[in-house]
């Protein structure tokens, strides 16, 4: 494998949202280099999108189909050494799962895909095949996020027990998906989303935020999901109530309401929304300890503000020395000099990319969060984290279906 990574694509033709950002992301420090794509749903679309960015005309295929038959056949120091899958949830399965099959590194957008099923199927195939899977779980590479994690991993947080994250955006508050904007149009489909609306498209960036950061287990969902935009067929608000597993309980596998509270664990309020007018991306994540507050704003990234008993609130800067290790490792500007989304998804990307390097070099557990290779430091959100979040949305969904007050969550 040389230094510089050879990328191909499927998804993020004209017209598309983030493919862009995918690109610049992943080609931000210049080791990877896209060469290969099939970045439309139509041909000719993807034919013209593939030519906007300089692909060759031999790797810039009609259908990825025809792009995974053309790169198996090129000697292997040519072929693309992974692909970015950026289209629609509902295509997600098909190409990771051929992709993976096939021997070739993933990055895929979430929500990873529609059924637990389908998530169990991929991690066996990337186990199977020892390669290299990312999900772009973006909010997961900013410095401060980071930060937050290092600070409660040693401890300066005491016991958690309460998170609360919230993700409000106001641009779906009406029927815009009637217009034909495309974005609006296959989210508030079941068929291309997956069961969920805004829990899936925004609430499964919640649960692994709070999963990254805190590092807590969820043993069990109270969920209410609404759609309120008329006719509308998924929700387009959800508010949910989170228990999780005891700190350091070996066993989190109860079967009832009494097992549930024998040992009482951190508490959670998770609430998205897509009719919440006049907010953007107002994703927020507040974590309380036994000894203080931790708070992160996504819009204004490089802050993180810890708040303790009796003392004025100290806020920590991205890009200064007295972070830790993890916040100064993945950053790339000075301080002062904001960083914010396209950086934060080339650092998911670069960590994944470096698991790709140690890959082709014969090197061990080359898996990210879920599959424990952060610890060697290939810290990337992983096929494992994408399949939480699958089963998140459809425990969720359950939970908001059921009459039972709680609904378990079995995920690890
Ligand atoms: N991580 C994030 O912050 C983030 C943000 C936005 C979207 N997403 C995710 O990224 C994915 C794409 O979202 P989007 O908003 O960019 O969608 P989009 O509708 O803007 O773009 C989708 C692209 O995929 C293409 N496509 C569809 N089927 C295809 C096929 N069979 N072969 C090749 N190309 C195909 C479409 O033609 C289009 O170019 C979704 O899974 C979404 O949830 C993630």
């Amino acid at each position: 494998m040389s230094d510089v990574l050879k990328m191909g694509m499927v998804g993020g033709g004209r017209g598309a949202f983030i493919g862009q950002v995918h690109r610049t992301a992943a080609c931000l420090d210049g080791k990877v280099r896209m060469v290969a794509g099939c970045l439309s749903s139509t041909a000719d679309k993807a034919i013209a999108s593939g030519k906007d960015w300089g692909l060759a005309d031999s790797r810039n295929y009609q259908t990825w189909e025809a792009m995974l038959e053309g790169e198996k056949k090129l000697p292997a120091s040519e072929r693309i050494d992974f692909v970015s899958i950026v289209t629609p949830n509902h295509v997600h399965f098909p190409v990771a799962h051929a992709f993976a099959s096939a021997g070739f590194n993933v990055v895929c957008d979430k929500p990873l895909v529609h059924t637990g099923e389908q998530a169990r199927q991929l991690i066996e195939a990337t186990k199977k095949m020892g390669v290299v899977f990312a999900v772009t779980y973006n909010y997961s590479g900013y410095p401060m996020v980071k930060q937050a994690r290092e600070m409660i991993v040693n401890g300066e947080l005491g016991e958690i027990r309460k998170v609360v994250v919230e993700y409000n955006q106001g641009w779906l508050a009406n029927n815009l998906e009637a217009s034909g904007q495309k974005q609006a149009n296959w989210r508030t489909d079941p068929k291309r989303s997956g069961a969920g609306g805004a829990i899936g498209d925004i609430g499964s960036h919640c649960e692994q935020l709070v999963s990254y950061v805190t590092g807590l287990r969820l043993q069990s969902i109270c969920a209410d999901l609404t759609s309120f935009v008329p006719g509308r067929q998924l929700d387009d608000d959800a508010n949910v109530l989170l228990r999780f597993c005891k700190a350091g309980a070996s066993n989190c596998e109860g079967t009832g309401p009494d097992s549930m509270d024998a040992e009482p664990g951190a508490r959670g309020i998770l609430t998205v929304s897509q009719i919440c007018i006049g907010h953007e991306n107002d994703l927020r994540l507040r974590v309380h300890g036994t000894k203080g507050t931790l708070g992160w704003l996504q819009e204004e990234p490089n802050y993180l503000v810890l708040r303790q008993d009796g003392q004025p609130e100290k806020v920590y800067r991205r890009g200064n020395g007295y972070l830790g290790e993890r916040a100064r490792g993945n950053t790339r500007l000075p301080s002062g000099h904001p960083e914010a989304f396209f950086e934060a998804f080339a650092t998911v990307y670069s960590n994944a990319c470096a698991a790709m390097r140690a890959r082709s070099e014969g090197k061990g557990n080359v898996g990210g969060i879920g599959m424990g290779g952060a610890g060697g430091g290939f810290d990337y959100p992983d096929v494992v984290d994408g399949a939480r979040g699958v089963e998140f949305i459809e425990r969720v969904v359950e939970a908001s279906a059921s009459s039972e007050k709680w609904v378990r969550f079995a995920g690890k």
